[in-house]
């Protein structure tokens, strides 16, 4: 049932292309708007919402961060991003205006059901973003938007993340086009680009190989620092939870903005560092900026290992490794910019002979607080 795959991670990650496209299935129409009939949140409801909260934990969590930009991008409205197991514990401001969006593959977190509960009791609306049909966390929200990426196995996230980012997308862009903002144009535009991103997944799957090399010879190593900036960061977080959770290294992810408030300190020599770098193109100031941070690292002695754009020339005098994703809209980027990502912290848990399907001392499913 591995389909031919040493271990279900890696058919899972085969499968991204697919699963992304069954996400959108039947969700653009033939104008190329959004239809999302099944959130039955009334639009007129939708129109209301004055605030966003995303509950969710670990790689959910993630997605809940860069699906922050993205609904605050598109829709104007203030959007919080909050740890489930931190958020009820601390009073949130919630009412019938506040549309609590729950993330969570299984549906079965205990952490991301107690915040949704809470959510619920003070009157907010919750709509559920999930891969598990019929599971408890949609069962108990007001909505659900299902991810259709099929059963993830591999105690690892990986399909079932960057559907959930496009559920993500498509809640942003449906809050946007419900409320009819400045960016109708961009909207049309994005929609148009997210129905050709798995061909774009697809491309990074087949340039992997490099990355496979690179991560053995790095078995060897404690620690690796990721890099982010925008919707960098998250993608950062990301890698490095994927690498303490399959290969047991010592991983962090930073906003690169923050190195000189201390991360820094900690760059030695021949330390691998992976920089996500955005988009030359749109956003080139934070582009400019991240340039100067790998130079920064690299003059202290770092091996960098840089992920950039096709095409962004700037990065190569800079990258001990370069790995290229293909251009895409800023904020869709962590689509494409993930993968490598779980290539990377695959192929070093194959490495340092762990078991890549069952990590120790974790569980697919964690449905204790
Ligand atoms: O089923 P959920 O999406 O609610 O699970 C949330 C986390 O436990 C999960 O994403 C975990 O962090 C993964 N093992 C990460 O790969």
């Amino acid at each position: 049932e591995k389909g031919g795959y040493d271990y279900f991670m890696l058919k899972e990650i085969a499968e991204q292309p697919k699963a992304v496209a069954d996400t959108l299935l039947g969700r653009i129409d033939a104008a190329g708007s959004l239809t999302l009939d099944e959130v039955r949140i009334d639009a007129a409801e939708l129109r209301e919402t004055d605030k966003v909260v995303i509950v969710a934990c670990g790689t959910a969590f993630h997605a809940g961060l860069i699906a922050k930009y993205a609904i605050e991008h598109w829709t104007r409205i203030p959007c919080e991003v909050e740890l489930a197991s931190e958020f009820r514990y601390r009073d949130p401001i919630l009412d019938a205006r506040t549309l609590v969006v729950a993330i969570s593959q299984s549906g079965e977190t205990m952490d991301t059901l107690m915040a949704l509960r809470h959510a619920r009791e003070q009157g907010a609306r919750v709509l559920a973003i999930c891969n598990t049909n019929g599971s408890t966390i949609p069962r108990e929200s007001d909505a659900v938007l299902y991810t259709h990426a099929g059963p993830e196995v591999a105690v690892a996230s990986t399909k079932a993340f960057l559907t959930q980012l496009v559920a993500c997308y498509l809640v942003a862009l449906y809050l946007g086009q419900v409320r009819g903002t400045q960016w109708g144009d961009e909207i049309r535009a994005v929609i148009r680009d997210l129905s050709r991103i798995g061909g774009a997944v697809e491309r990074v799957l087949e340039t992997m190989e490099p990355v496979r090399e690179l991560a053995r010879s790095l078995a060897e190593k404690n620690t690796v620092l990721f890099l982010g900036r925008h919707v960098g960061y998250p993608v950062a977080l990301e890698g490095a939870l994927k690498l303490k959770e399959l290969a047991y290294m010592h991983a962090e992810g930073f906003a690169a903005g923050e190195l000189k408030h201390g991360p820094i300190a900690l760059i030695d020599e021949d330390l691998p560092v992976v920089v996500v770098v955005p988009s030359p193109r749109g956003r080139s100031l934070l582009h400019g900026k991240i340039v100067s941070n790998i130079q920064e690292i690299r003059a202290r002695g770092a091996r960098t290992i840089v992920i950039a754009e096709e095409g962004d020339e700037a990065v190569v005098p800079y990258a001990d490794h370069l790995i290229r994703i293909p251009a895409t809209p800023t904020l869709l980027q962590p689509l494409v910019a993930t993968v490598p990502l779980q290539v990377f912290a695959c192929e070093l848990a194959t490495a340092r002979g762990n078991e890549v399907d069952q990590p120790r001392n974790l569980a697919k499913s964690v449905t204790v607080e």
